[in-house]
């Protein structure tokens, strides 16, 4: 398995505890595989119970330390709660991988013959600000304190190469993933002092359930745009997490790391 190789990657992850949000499906899921190879015990979260047992189960199967709770993001009390949890079971919390995300996709105004036909719900931006940006910043509160108390952590969150060029229909997902990469920035000034870094991960198009209902013909243009002649896969950005997650990665902060086989060069 392509995740599997991570385990030979220098910079491991023994005796260290991390939470993956987001992690039943997709990145999260490579991400929480990767982390698991590379030693470390991993919390998965997500609101998908029957897919985070599996991957759990997967993990612990393939010789890891794994378990899975079900934890919506934007819920400030299940993070709180499952936080605490860790904290108990655990005595420790070093990597907080901030993944889990949405889209509701829909342009701002859709005009047709000069008739305003269209526009994004309130709803739809509300719903994606509360997962992809509040969930970030209410998950990195609640462990923050414990990695303060540490004098060690590591803050990875999920932007997206959207964030940085913004795209057409995206208005409520792009303000998510720019947000994202500005809490990133304040953090690494505000708890660097403490050992704790925070960085951003920037990917390109990945092959997962989020990408699914893209048109072929639109990503197949997407690929002849990507100078490396394919679309990422989940352990692309897997591995991206791990080599920052490790502490070799400690000078590292503040950063966001594009990793989108130079699609936007290739525009
Ligand atoms: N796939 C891509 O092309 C791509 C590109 C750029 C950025 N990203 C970002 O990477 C992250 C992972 O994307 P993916 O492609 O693996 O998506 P995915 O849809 O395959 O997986 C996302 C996971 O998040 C979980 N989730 C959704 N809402 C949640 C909530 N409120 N609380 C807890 N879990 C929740 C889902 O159940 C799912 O398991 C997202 O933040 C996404 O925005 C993805």
């Amino acid at each position: 398995m392509d995740n599997q190789q991570s385990t030979e990657f220098p910079g491991g992850l023994k005796d260290r505890v991390a939470i993956i949000t987001g992690a039943a499906n997709g990145i999260g899921r490579a991400t929480a595989h990767a982390f698991a190879a590379a030693g470390a015990t991993v919390e998965l979260w997500d609101l998908d119970q029957e897919a985070g047992d599996a991957t759990a189960t997967a993990i612990v199967n393939a010789g890891g330390i794994a378990g899975f709770s079900r934890v919506n993001v934007a819920n400030r009390e299940q993070v709180d709660e499952a936080v605490a949890s860790i904290c108990e079971r655990h005595g420790q919390i070093d990597i907080l991988v901030n993944n889990a995300g949405i889209v509701r996709d829909g342009q701002l105004v859709k005009v047709k013959n000069g008739e305003v036909v269209k526009q994004m719900s309130q709803e739809a931006f509300d719903t994606v600000v509360s997962v992809n940006l509040k969930g970030v910043f209410n998950c990195t509160q609640a462990v923050v304190p414990t990695m303060i108390s540490q004098k060690y952590g590591r803050i990875l969150s999920a932007s997206s190469v959207v964030g940085l060029y913004g795209n057409f229909g995206q208005t409520n997902y792009v303000a998510t993933k720019s947000g994202v990469i500005g809490m990133t920035r304040v953090w690494a000034r505000e708890l660097g002092k403490y050992g704790i870094t925070a960085n951003a991960v920037a990917p390109g198009f990945i092959a997962t359930e989020m990408v699914k209902s893209i048109p072929p013909k639109v990503l197949e243009h997407m690929v002849a745009h990507t100078p490396v002649g394919r679309m990422g896969q989940p352990e692309d950005i897997a591995r991206t997490y791990l080599f920052l997650a490790a502490e070799s990665a400690g000078f590292i902060n503040g950063a966001v790391i594009s990793v989108d086989g130079g699609s936007v060069l290739g525009t």
